[in-house]
């Protein structure tokens, strides 16, 4: 059985599909892709259908990530498909809270911070808004996360064995 991950933020075209890139590696390099199945989402429509943003895409390159994905929006009917649903931050959080159809789709929502015991940030910062280190720190804290969250997804699989 696969683990099914959906990564969510604003627009779906920044941060949510660099974690899907920066995961799907993450877990390919340890030769475990088929183990995974990895989306990403927006809690907004606006980019619906785009290809992420140049500026993420350019940063996201230059550490041998292709980000390829086109921008969705989140569906109620998520909660059925996925085990995991990872928001950004606590504004995505609070919005899967509200969209979630049960508590049960509930009790799949983490924020990726909770993959960095060690961070000092709560939250992966919006970085559309802001200069090149934004970018640069969206992809500092999902590498870093990835491994936290690859712990985490391994320890379920051992239990299920
Ligand atoms: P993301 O970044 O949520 O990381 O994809 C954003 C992208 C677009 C907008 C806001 C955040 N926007 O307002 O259009």
């Amino acid at each position: 059985m696969k683990q099914k991950i959906l990564f969510v933020c604003l627009g779906n075209i920044c941060r949510s599909p660099s974690a899907e890139a920066v995961f799907a590696h993450y877990v390919n390099e340890k030769g475990l892709a088929d183990q995974y199945l990895i989306e990403s989402a927006g809690i907004s429509g606006y980019h619906q259908g785009e290809l992420p943003d140049a500026r993420m895409r350019s940063h996201a390159a230059r550490r041998g990530y292709k980000l390829e994905s086109l921008s969705r929006q989140v569906r109620a009917d998520d909660f059925d498909h996925y085990d995991l649903i990872i928001a950004m931050d606590h504004s995505n959080r609070d919005a899967l809270r509200d969209l979630a159809p049960s508590l049960e789709g509930q009790a799949k929502i983490r924020l990726m911070t909770d993959f960095m015991p060690d961070s000092l940030y709560d939250h992966v910062p919006d970085p559309y808004y802001g200069g090149a280190e934004g970018f640069e720190l969206v992809l500092d804290m999902l590498e870093e996360a990835s491994a936290g969250l690859f712990a985490y997804t391994q320890s379920i699989q051992d239990e299920l064995k």
